[in-house]
């Protein structure tokens, strides 16, 4: 087994970890891959620990793409006007020392942005990277900080591309790192709680967030600035965190991770899939735009139970006729979409999630009834 060891700073404080200093450091000084993280030295004041890799703990590899819970503002009760993506994996691990406690920490640096900015590439090098380190003996369990905006998009997507049972969690923050009462430090602390528990195997890829553990397949963010955004309505939880310990309730019956066909190993990009937003004087246009424009498969957000109206379903069945792919889904947020005749539905997927899950269909096979099986089954 690799060992690492990182120093740890016994008084550092979050805003020296905010600092811009810190940053420019970090952009200075990429993280190659694989590397463990070295706090840095400071001022020198400090007065530095050296932690030894602890054979009785797990060993977990934080994946830091960015999102709120890296993010800095200028007043601690400002939650809302901050920049994402601002601080450096270092400085994450650096203000939650207690986690060395309960894992050997090592942490990677794949992207620093805000989660609207993740693109198809950076999803295949996060999936390749995890499914990399996860084939080894040396990670136990995978924690990967998102932020909340498109985390579950994210989450779905490692959900049906990780190939082992070992754990996957993702986590964010609804406030900045500099926010009073910030939530990333306690959230990425249970996280890593999450990863390393043995009861975490094989429950497809997690969300950990507010001290809730869900399910990639179920959970969705519901409120634009709330802490307790993560909810899984219908499904519910798959269990919470007490005290420092994940207790699970329900299991997933979704299939996932080593169930699915998708190898993402050989594949340079994904199949372009766009989204369209049903609403009254529908006009079909947008259809249209999306084909000229390259997609291979559209997702219809259509209101109620994934209804379109007569004109789109015209110029709708038009396009299928040509063999690509349209998948009902709802934009109630909440609900299955019952099969429709001719179309394709994505049983509980929202919108977003159906479109990854097609992206990935479409890597696979161009057969409709295989790719309504797949919205069946995962
Ligand atoms: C983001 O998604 O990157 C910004 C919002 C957040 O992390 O809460």
């Amino acid at each position: 087994m690799k060992k690492f060891t990182f120093t740890l700073m016994a008084f550092v404080t979050l805003m020296v970890a905010c600092s811009q200093e810190t940053v420019e450091q970090a952009e200075a000084d990429p993280i190659e891959d694989g590397e463990a993280v070295v706090a840095e030295e400071g001022n020198g004041e400090e007065e530095a620990e050296q932690q030894e890799f602890n054979e009785d703990l797990p060993n977990i590899s934080i994946l830091a793409t960015g999102g709120t819970i890296a993010g800095s503002g200028s007043v601690g009760t400002n939650t809302t006007d901050y920049q994402a993506g601002d601080i450096a994996i270092e400085a994450l691990i650096e203000a939650v020392p207690e986690m060395t406690e309960i894992a050997n920490i090592n942490g990677e640096q794949i992207v620093n942005i805000g989660s609207p900015d993740i693109t198809n590439e950076h999803l295949l090098t996060l999936g390749n990277r995890i499914n990399e380190l996860l084939a080894t003996d040396d990670v136990d369990g995978i924690v990967v900080t998102h932020g909340t905006d498109t985390m579950e998009e994210t989450a779905y997507f490692l959900n049906l591309v990780v190939k082992s049972d070992k754990p996957v969690v993702l986590v964010g923050a609804m406030r900045p790192a500099t926010a009073m009462s910030a939530d990333g430090p306690l959230n990425l602390y249970n996280a890593v709680l999450v990863a390393g528990h043995e009861e975490s195997v094989g429950r497809g890829t997690l969300v950990s967030f507010n001290d809730r553990i869900a399910s990639a397949r179920h959970v969705t963010k519901t409120d634009t600035t709330a802490v307790d955004t993560f909810v899984a309505t219908e499904e519910g939880y798959l269990g919470r965190i007490v005290g420092g310990v994940p207790h699970y309730y329900t299991e997933i019956t979704k299939s996932h991770t080593t169930e699915t066909p998708f190898d993402i190993s050989d594949l340079e990009e994904l199949p372009q899939v766009d989204i369209i937003y049903g609403h009254q004087n529908n006009d079909p246009y947008m259809l249209d735009a999306a084909v000229e424009n390259g997609a291979e498969g559209i997702i219809f957000a259509g209101p109620g139970n994934g209804s379109m109206s007569s004109v789109m379903q015209e110029a709708a069945m038009d396009i299928m006729e040509e063999g690509m792919p349209i998948v009902r889904t709802s934009r109630v947020g909440n609900g299955t979409v019952s099969h429709k005749d001719d179309y394709l539905t994505a049983d509980s997927l929202n919108p977003h999630k159906a479109r990854i899950l097609l992206m990935l269909a479409l890597t696979v096979t161009d057969d409709e009834e295989e790719i309504q099986e797949y919205y069946d089954s995962y």
